[in-house]
């Protein structure tokens, strides 16, 4: 039987002149068009593990649960290496059939009930995708929720391209910069003191597997602040760009590790990632002794986006009074293969404060100083409690207005939803550097 496609039977959910934007939104992106909402969708569902994305048609449109929540048009989705890598190596896929895609830039066709919202149908929001075990949010579909606390309204100076690549990195480096490392940000823009939010908040809230590390993993008198060191190993990766400029707003110092043959001009050139000192990561022992010598032996704070190779280096270029092993292979690591974060190394208030070193991708396993505590991002907070969410996202528009945060380089385009899969061929063949893919939908 041939069935009339579902899309094209729409309900109207014009903007009526009571929704219209009030002045002080005007400074972010809006559409004004006729917004409708069709019967049904496409969207790109994973099967099985190790096999391409399919797009199906005629799926179901995700329907809204709370009134916190909203449903999107996507328009543009960044591509992340977690898309490509959960379905090969099986992790993160909570269910079969799934769908990925982890950031988006879409248009709100159905505003949040809840009062005093900052959105309204036709804003233009950036959304950040952390909860994917609710297929709901994933950015792989035509539409898509987001709760409120999760969605960054663009500003007009930034195109949804741009927009699209800008979430996940943000998101990942505030939470290792203000909950692994403390720092406060309330002085810049009326920023979020990230640890005075989790450690005021009933800690039952607090889901178990981050709970030591909201409320434990630095002691107060640890914290990063103004002038201290921050080792950024891997620092051409999207996040690093993200971190390095949440961290330069509040005076951290900077030392980027990358290739300096591939990256070293565009950093060194390129203003707002500027580090104050670049090293070149091709020989890994020359380049911790030339961060233990510049920093004399006085960086604490280290951020690692590579892997096991290059945290265990990081480990040996921070701040520690034991001696460390010369050969960083001593050093057995633990994978992280799951975005929760493992328990943190206990502290004890200790009159030298201990260093901090923050891995995305994994961290040391085994000798590991008693004065180096190590961490994961607690990514979940993010969309778990809504405080921290309605934090990060309203200082997000308010750095993006201001252009005190620059989104990464878009350094390519794929058409649609068809053709997110050899996009991320591309990512697998290592061919995307400096910045992100993003699928285009409409
Ligand atoms: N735990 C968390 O919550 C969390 C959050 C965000 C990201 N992550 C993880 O952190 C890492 C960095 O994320 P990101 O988004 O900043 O990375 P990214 O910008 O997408 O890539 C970083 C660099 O990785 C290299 N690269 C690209 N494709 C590769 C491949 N196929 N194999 C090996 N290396 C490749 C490139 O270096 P060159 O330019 O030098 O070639 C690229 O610049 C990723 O593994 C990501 O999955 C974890």
């Amino acid at each position: 039987m041939v069935q009339w496609p579902a899309k094209w039977r729409r309900r109207s959910v014009a903007i009526t002149p009571a929704e219209a934007a009030p002045a002080a939104t005007a400074d972010y992106q809006r559409r004004s068009e006729e917004l409708s909402v069709p019967d049904s969708q496409s969207a790109l569902l994973l099967h099985a593990i190790r096999t391409p994305y399919e797009i199906k048609s005629g799926h179901t449109i995700p329907s809204i649960q709370h009134d916190h929540e909203l449903l999107i048009r996507v328009n543009s989705v960044g591509l992340n290496p977690i898309d490509w890598k959960a379905p090969d190596f099986n992790f993160g896929i909570p269910e079969l059939p799934y769908i990925s895609g982890r950031e988006l830039v879409g248009t709100i066709v159905k505003a949040p009930t809840a009062p005093n919202s900052r959105l309204r149908n036709g804003d233009v929001v950036v959304v950040p995708s952390t909860d994917y075990r609710d297929l709901r949010k994933a950015a792989f579909q035509e539409y898509t929720i987001a709760s409120s606390f999760n969605s960054i309204r663009l500003p007009h100076s930034i195109s949804p391209e741009q927009g699209s690549i800008l979430g996940v990195a943000f998101v990942s480096a505030i939470l290792a910069l203000g909950i692994n490392m403390g720092v406060d940000f309330s002085a810049i823009e009326d920023g979020p003191d990230l640890l005075t939010i989790v450690r005021s908040i009933d800690p039952s809230r607090l889901p178990d597997d981050i709970r030591k590390e909201c409320l434990e993993g630095i002691a107060p008198e640890e914290r990063a602040k103004k002038g201290d060191f921050l080792v950024v190993w891997g620092g051409s990766s999207t996040c690093a760009h993200t971190l390095k400029q949440l961290a330069r707003l509040v005076g951290l110092r900077i030392v980027s590790v990358v290739d300096t043959a591939k990256h070293g001009l565009r950093l060194s050139s390129t203003e707002p990632v500027r580090p104050d000192l670049l090293v070149d990561a091709h020989d890994p022992e020359r380049a911790i002794a030339v961060i233990r010598s510049a920093t004399k032996n006085a960086a604490r704070f280290g951020f690692d986006t590579q892997g096991k190779d290059s945290a265990a280096h990081l480990l040996r270029a921070l701040a520690s009074k034991t001696a460390l092993p010369d050969d960083a292979s001593t050093f057995d690591v633990a994978k992280t293969v799951r975005l929760p974060t493992p328990p943190s190394t206990p502290h004890e208030t200790s009159a030298t404060p201990r260093s901090h070193l923050v891995g995305l991708t994994g961290v040391p396993k085994t000798n590991i100083p008693e004065d180096v505590a190590l961490h994961n991002v607690p990514i979940k907070l993010f969309h778990e409690i809504p405080e921290v969410g309605e934090a990060l996202s309203a200082w997000c528009e308010r750095l993006l207005l201001k252009g005190l945060l620059v989104p990464p380089d878009v350094v390519g385009t794929v058409e649609g939803l068809e053709g997110i899969n050899e996009g991320l061929d591309r990512l697998r063949r290592r061919e995307v550097s400096g910045g992100r893919l993003v699928a285009v939908l409409r």
